[in-house]
């Protein structure tokens, strides 16, 4: 089918790419100049495991191209794909400005039958105010469709969801456009849900604030671990093989970020709100998120007693392992944190370490894991990244001045740590 996909971040370079690589012809469009350059001259303008590939190759077969102009996205497609950012705005709602453009600008573009899909995380009911946008701003009388179908994919394995994902939801107004929504996700071999559009886009924001409610609760039976002498991660192995509630989702840490589930749980608690519902719940959530990194930050100081003029080594800046995105990231605000507290930073993440640069523009970048610990006096690890589990730990206790580990992320064993004469202390065990 001829698809496009407007705006090409994480979800629509990733969707552009996996949709050409089953069969389909993409035709993805952004309004950054330089990025479209970047991608039509072989470049990537984020890391994604696998992304680079994947555009290279359907690029090279003709199935994938990009271009600046929605006009053009649009004359070439049958289906147009909306995936611009709808960021937060201060008071928690979400900033609707780039859909709202887009959907003036397919509306002025349109000459014959096309359905317009919003893939951005959105609040319930902006599939009404697209239809009544495209409406309002179309030169003459097109037919259109307009549906909702919520993306699920994860950054760092945005690939592997995209190609393999657990299910497709598409919210439609009409039935009319749902047997080309099944024709584009036929190759994917998932479960297709048809629902009406206000419950699509619910789902999105039930399941984010779901998973996130998900991590505060383990990060809350951290805290009672902690104060017992238990094990999260027995405990969570333990409640995980109940299949009603299930192991992922459920590894303590330093909290959650990332540009999704921060955003999203104010975007819902703020939307609760505007029909007349308090979403405590949603709320708490939020606020053990806080706390979690909190009483890590508390358990560095009182053990390092005094922060100021110390030197910290952090592995980890992304806000998770697999990506180089900072936005949110659990990891930046630890820094900010411990710089906050007179500490100094020797810091290294095997990928953001580019994107990290503007948010800490006072801390020492290092390129090699196993040299962040030179000349520090304790090492933090702040993201999951697999490679961190291979850090030589003997050249490390070497390099610091006291054998001290805080593990942010419970990558190693405490009982082995203690054998080897660490300090460690890691979060809910
Ligand atoms: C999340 C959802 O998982 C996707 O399904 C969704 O499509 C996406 O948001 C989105 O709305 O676009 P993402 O933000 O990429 O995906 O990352 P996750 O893997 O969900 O991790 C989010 C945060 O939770 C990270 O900071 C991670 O470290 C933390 N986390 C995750 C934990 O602390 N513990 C866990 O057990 C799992």
């Amino acid at each position: 089918m001829k698809l496009a996909i407007i705006g090409t971040g994480y979800v629509g370079l990733v969707t552009g790419a996996c949709f050409a690589d089953v069969g389909h012809q993409v035709t993805c469009v952004d309004n950054d100049t330089q990025k479209v350059a970047l991608l039509q001259a072989g470049g990537i303008p984020i890391y994604e495991p696998g992304l680079a590939e994947l555009v290279r190759k359907n690029v090279a077969a003709g199935r994938l191209r990009f271009t600046t102009s929605i006009a053009e996205g649009v004359a070439a497609s049958e289906i147009i794909f909306i995936a611009v950012p709808t960021p937060p705005q201060p008071d928690g709602s979400v900033d609707m400005s780039f859909i709202e453009k887009v959907a003036r600008e397919i509306a002025g573009a349109l000459t014959s039958y096309k359905i317009v899909v919003d893939k951005s995380t959105v609040p319930v009911k902006t599939g009404d105010k697209v239809a009544e946008t495209i409406e309002r701003y179309s030169r003459s009388r097109v037919d259109f469709d307009v549906v909702s179908n919520p993306e699920f994919l994860r950054e760092g394995f945005a690939v592997e969801d995209l190609m393999h994902p657990d299910r497709i939801v598409v919210g439609v107004r009409s039935p009319r456009p749902v047997p080309a929504m099944k024709a584009v996700y036929a190759p994917f071999q998932a479960p297709i849900i048809v629902t009406d559009i206000n419950s699509a886009e619910l789902i999105k924001h039930a399941s984010n604030s779901f998973l996130a409610l998900k991590i505060s609760y383990i990060n809350a039976v951290s805290a009672i671990c902690e104060a017992t002498g238990a094990n999260v991660q027995q405990v969570a192995n333990g409640m995980g093989l109940d299949a009603r509630i299930g192991r992922r989702f459920l590894n303590a840490g330093l909290g959650f970020g990332g540009s999704c589930f921060p955003k999203d749980l104010s975007a819902f608690i703020k939307i609760s709100e505007q029909v007349g519902y308090d979403f405590r719940l949603l709320k708490e959530v939020q606020r053990i998120n806080v706390e979690q990194m909190e009483r890590f930050v508390k358990k560095i100081t009182e053990t390092l007693w005094v922060l100021k003029d110390k030197t910290i080594g952090v592995l980890g800046l992304a806000f998770k392992q697999n990506t180089d995105d900072v936005r949110s990231s659990p990891a930046i605000d630890l820094c900010q944190r411990l710089l906050g507290g007179g500490a100094r930073l020797r810091v290294h993440d095997p990928k953001a370490m580019d994107k990290a640069r503007a948010l800490l523009p006072n801390v020492t970048y290092v390129d090699d894991m196993n040299e962040v610990a030179a000349g520090c006096d304790a090492l933090v690890i702040a993201t999951e990244w697999d490679e961190f589990k291979q850090l030589d730990l003997a050249r490390a206790r070497d390099q610091l001045s006291a054998p001290i580990l805080f593990d942010g992320r419970n990558l190693f064993d405490p009982d082995e740590m203690a054998q080897l004469g660490w300090i460690y202390k890691s979060v809910g065990r």
